[in-house]
């Protein structure tokens, strides 16, 4: 077996969050002979799947073509999983149409150059919204409400990805090794003298010790460490309606629609449901918290956390997004977006944003025992096959040298507003959650 220099296998590893990046850890624990001795204990807040992490939802999209190398490589390898042996019944290769009307008709442009240089196999290009509308079975071409340019490419699909998590986990379960604790960590276990994390404090006081910490708790990471300037979390909107048999029989087989230009896309109903979203900047959610790396208990830091349906039963999204979700609909399948048939389900799903949309995998630099996985980014999920191997090598000081620069700690942090993003995102810019919700109020 191919050892590393100054690795010790630790006895115990704790992964704090069930959700893309812990349980593909787990899973990659399990597989891996190394660890045939340590013991491994996973804790999510929620029971599993959960329901307001991000890797839990109706579908995900699932296209290796970043701009970025090292991605587009991963994720090929991660595509080809989903193709064969990785929950190949929750993948769907339904092709990705991508379109753009004003300034991001560019980006389709350069895209479309690399396609030339590719070769043109699965990818049509599409000139007219009229092109536009057939290929996507829009309910209406006439206009450009669709956009005038794009192409689609068939080689992309997307996957249930509440239904490929519970795939995962009864792979997991299958090695009868996981502890699976649900209760939520309150704190983690700082030895503030010798600077080290052994484990974490749950709510209820108890402890969970472990020679390894690996915090993957998604959005909620920043509450669990000091992420400013590093990671912040940003909330999307999601649309949910029933759709009837024959509606969904017309349009289930038909690709992805993603309008770079305001950033919404319909993955393809399934089981009588219609999504819409927006790969957005998101809304912020500035919180005020006990800073989570000091003694002081009245010492506080300001981050941006998820809030959502399972702090408040009650949520309704803001109605700046469940109006842009519905003009999308509107403008591609207008049947389906009438007034009579209101979205029955919305919610915010939390990315866990970096200043460049790159991972944050990695020691952390200050304390010992605390390993981090998360930064997902909004992209994350396609990696679920391989990501728990990715982040093994990471442990292991086996850091893939095309990730080394990307997945570090940064080394400074960068105030949020100088962040340049991942230039994929589009709709409003800096919203504030609550203030969205009191504009909402005010419209009732
Ligand atoms: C709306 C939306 C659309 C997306 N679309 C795509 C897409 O099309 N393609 C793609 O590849 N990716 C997509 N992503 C991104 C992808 O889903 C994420 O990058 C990925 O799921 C992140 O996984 P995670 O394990 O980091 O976080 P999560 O899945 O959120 O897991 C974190 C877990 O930690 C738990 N936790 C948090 N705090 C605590 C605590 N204190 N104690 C115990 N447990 C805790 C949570 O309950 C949760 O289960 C999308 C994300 C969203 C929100
Ligand atoms: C696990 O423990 C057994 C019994 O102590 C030992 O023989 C074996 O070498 C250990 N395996 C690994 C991978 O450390
Ligand atoms: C199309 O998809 C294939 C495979 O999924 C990918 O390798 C290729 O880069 C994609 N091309 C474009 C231009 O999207
Ligand atoms: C795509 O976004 C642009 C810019 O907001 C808009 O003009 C166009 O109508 C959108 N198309 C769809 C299908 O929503």
């Amino acid at each position: 077996m191919a050892s590393t220099t100054s690795f010790d296998v630790p006895s115990s590893v704790l992964i704090v969050g069930s959700g893309a990046f812990g349980l593909s850890t787990a899973w990659a624990l399990c597989r891996n002979p190394q660890y045939r001795n340590t013991s491994i204990t996973v804790v999510d807040r929620n029971s599993f799947p959960s329901t307001d992490g991000s890797s839990v939802d109706s579908s995900r999209i699932i296209r290796p073509d970043y701009a970025a190398a090292p991605y587009a490589r991963l994720a090929t390898i991660a595509q080809n999983r989903w193709r064969t042996d990785f929950a190949p019944e929750h993948y769907h290769e339904t092709g990705l149409c991508l379109t753009a009307s004003g300034p991001e008709q560019r980006y389709v442009g350069d895209s479309l150059a690399n396609v030339q240089n590719i070769g043109l196999d699965k990818i049509e290009v599409l000139d007219s919204a009229q092109d536009i509308g057939r290929v996507c079975g829009l309910g209406r071409s006439e206009d450009d409400a669709c956009g005038s340019t794009g192409y689609v490419n068939r080689s992309s699909g997307w996957a249930d990805a509440e239904g490929a998590m519970v795939w995962l986990r009864n792979e997991v379960d299958k090695f009868n090794r996981v502890d699976f604790v649900v209760a939520p960590v309150k704190k983690l276990l700082f030895d503030f003298e010798k600077n080290t994390v052994s484990g974490a404090t749950l709510s209820d006081g108890s402890e969970l010790r472990a020679d390894l910490t690996i915090l993957a708790a998604g959005a909620w990471s920043a509450s669990l460490i000091d992420l400013r300037g590093i990671c912040k979390s940003t909330g999307q909107v999601v649309c949910y309606k029933p759709i009837s048999a024959e509606e969904e029989a017309a349009i289930a087989s038909r690709p992805v629609i993603l309008n770079l230009s305001n950033a919404l896309f319909m993955i393809p109903p399934s089981r009588g449901k219609l999504k819409i979203a927006r790969h957005g900047h998101g809304y912020l959610n500035p919180t005020t918290i006990p800073h989570p790396e000091s003694q002081d208990p009245k010492e506080t830091i300001t981050v941006s956390l998820p809030y959502t349906h399972v702090t408040d039963p009650n949520l309704i999204i803001p109605a700046e997004g469940r109006r842009a979700c519905n003009a999308f609909l509107h403008s591609i399948h207008p049947s389906l977006a009438v007034p009579s048939r209101p979205f029955t389900t919305t919610r915010i799903c939390w990315y866990t944003d970096t200043r460049d949309g790159d991972f944050l995998i990695t020691y952390h630099p200050k304390y010992k025992g605390l390993f981090v996985a998360t930064g997902g980014s909004g992209h994350g999920f396609k990696f679920l096959p391989v990501i728990g191997d990715s982040i093994l090598e990471c442990v292991e000081g086996r850091t893939p040298e095309e990730f080394k620069e990307r997945w570090r700690w940064p080394e400074e942090r960068v105030p949020e507003e100088l962040w340049a993003g991942d230039g994929s995102r589009g709709g409003p810019v800096g919203m504030i959650l609550e203030e969205e919700f009191r504009k909402s109020e005010s419209k009732l």
